[in-house]
């Protein structure tokens, strides 16, 4: 009897998409979509705040709505909640890769690095809401504060987020970074700088060692 058996169940992959407003990342989400379905995968797209209807709600209100920082980072928990139990899991069960643009990183970056709010609460909040799943690549874009900030002014209405001063994203950066260097096998640092080429050389070589 074979004790091995192949694909049927093999779990798929769970890769997250990092870096301040204005790093680029969500452009360099296509790519690797792309990438990955030529490779025969099968990809879940998805984003945070959202990626589910109540998540979209909240994401609405995160983006949009004053708050206290406690209550931002508590929905920033809920809507992964519930992301994570419809479609993070289940999809990686059915063995699909799912990206997800931002996960729990960007918590410790704005709530943690940005707005100051203690490790130790983001620590716990990610131990209760996924003690056992943490990404098995991260891809951390990163630029200097000058270049996030032509990228953002040059494109849209601003949300909650995107307007905060450059020392908000000068935090939320160094605790990108500081993660990076806390994580090192799963948090891979592109220089978002760099060509669009010398990117895409970046992404894959790193996604080469998931394949
Ligand atoms: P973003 O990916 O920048 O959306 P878009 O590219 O459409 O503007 O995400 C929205 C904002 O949410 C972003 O400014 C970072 C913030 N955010 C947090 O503060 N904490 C979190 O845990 C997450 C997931 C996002």
């Amino acid at each position: 009897m074979n004790e091995t058996p192949m694909n049927a169940s093999e779990r798929g992959r769970f890769i997250t998409f990092e870096g301040i407003d204005g790093a680029g990342k969500s452009t360099r989400i296509g790519f690797v979509t792309a990438y990955l379905k030529s490779a025969g995968k099968t990809v879940v797209s998805s984003r945070e705040p959202g990626g589910t209807p109540l998540g979209e709600k909240l994401r609405d209100l995160l983006l949009h709505e004053k708050m206290d920082l406690e209550t931002e980072a508590l929905l920033m928990f809920a809507s992964r909640r519930e992301h994570i139990a419809q479609v993070i899991e289940p999809a990686l069960a059915a063995g699909s890769w799912v990206l997800s643009d931002r996960f729990t990183d960007a918590s410790f970056a704005y709530q943690g690095g940005g707005r100051g709010m203690d490790r130790s609460r983001m620590e716990a909040l990610e131990n209760w809401v996924h003690p056992q799943l943490q990404p098995d690549l991260t891809l951390l874009f990163d630029v200097p504060l000058e270049v996030a900030r032509e990228r953002l002014d040059a494109t849209r209405t601003l949300d909650r987020f995107e307007q905060e001063e450059a020392d908000f994203f000068a935090r939320c950066r160094n605790e990108y970074l500081r993660r990076a260097a806390q994580f090192p096998a799963r948090i891979v640092v592109i220089d978002s700088t760099q060509s669009i080429d010398a990117v895409r050389a970046s992404l894959l070589a790193a996604l080469e060692k998931l394949l």
